[in-house]
């Protein structure tokens, strides 16, 4: 079976836990796409030709959730040669068998225009900055300036800016338990699993 599970949203809307929350319920395969933009990011040099030779030691490294790398990810993924290189990659896993879960920025809206369910998570940025201070640490009014200027950029470019796709399910996460947002999630989903026979 074919199955696609779009997420996409702002950064630290949470996404990742719901991506992986579904992917364990329903045994799909999940891939987080920002690692890959990180990883263009933090590699340095060229970041077309970085994304071209993107392999699996680069997504392995153990810097790329930093702030640093979130902000240099911003920096690469608005350059459209760099997301040219990583859209063949995405759209093979969203097609594997078995089910796939994709969370990104343009994974409803680019990479996977016809996947079964679009989620777009979104909350607060005083909520999404709390959370990223509570994963990160930090001084946190520099966290919440940079997440304010990192939607600014993802939203504002001219190649995949991030935006809800017209038949996503918006999820706004700012009041809601992670179990609550799941749960919502994992309703969307079911409802459009095809039935089994029998
Ligand atoms: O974890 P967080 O939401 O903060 O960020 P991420 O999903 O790891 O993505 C890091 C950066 O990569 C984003 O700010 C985007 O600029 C870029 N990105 C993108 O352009 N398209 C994607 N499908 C995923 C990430």
């Amino acid at each position: 079976m074919q199955f696609t599970v779009a997420i996409d949203g702002p950064a630290a809307a949470g996404k990742g836990t719901i991506g992986r929350a579904l992917a364990a319920r329903f045994g799909f395969a999940h891939l987080d796409t920002g690692l890959l933009y990180r990883a263009v990011g933090a590699k340095g040099g060229d970041p077309v030709l970085a994304a071209q030779s993107l392999n699996a030691d680069d997504l392995a490294r153990g810097d790329l959730r930093s702030m640093a790398a979130g902000e240099a990810a911003s920096r690469v993924a608005a350059i459209a040669q760099v997301r040219a290189a990583l859209v063949d990659y995405q759209r093979g896993f969203a097609r594997r068998m078995g089910g796939a879960v994709l969370d990104g920025r343009d994974i409803g809206t680019v990479i996977c225009p016809q996947a079964e369910v679009k989620l777009y998570v979104t909350a607060s940025a005083d909520v999404r900055a709390h959370r990223r201070w509570m994963e990160l640490g930090g001084d946190a009014s520099q966290i919440l300036a940079e997440v304010i200027a990192r939607d600014a950029r993802d939203m504002g470019r001219s190649d995949a800016p991030l935006r809800a796709a017209d038949d996503a399910i918006t999820l706004d996460t700012s009041a809601l338990t992670i179990e609550t947002a799941t749960a919502r999630a994992v309703a969307a989903v079911e409802a459009k699993l095809p039935r089994r026979l029998g």
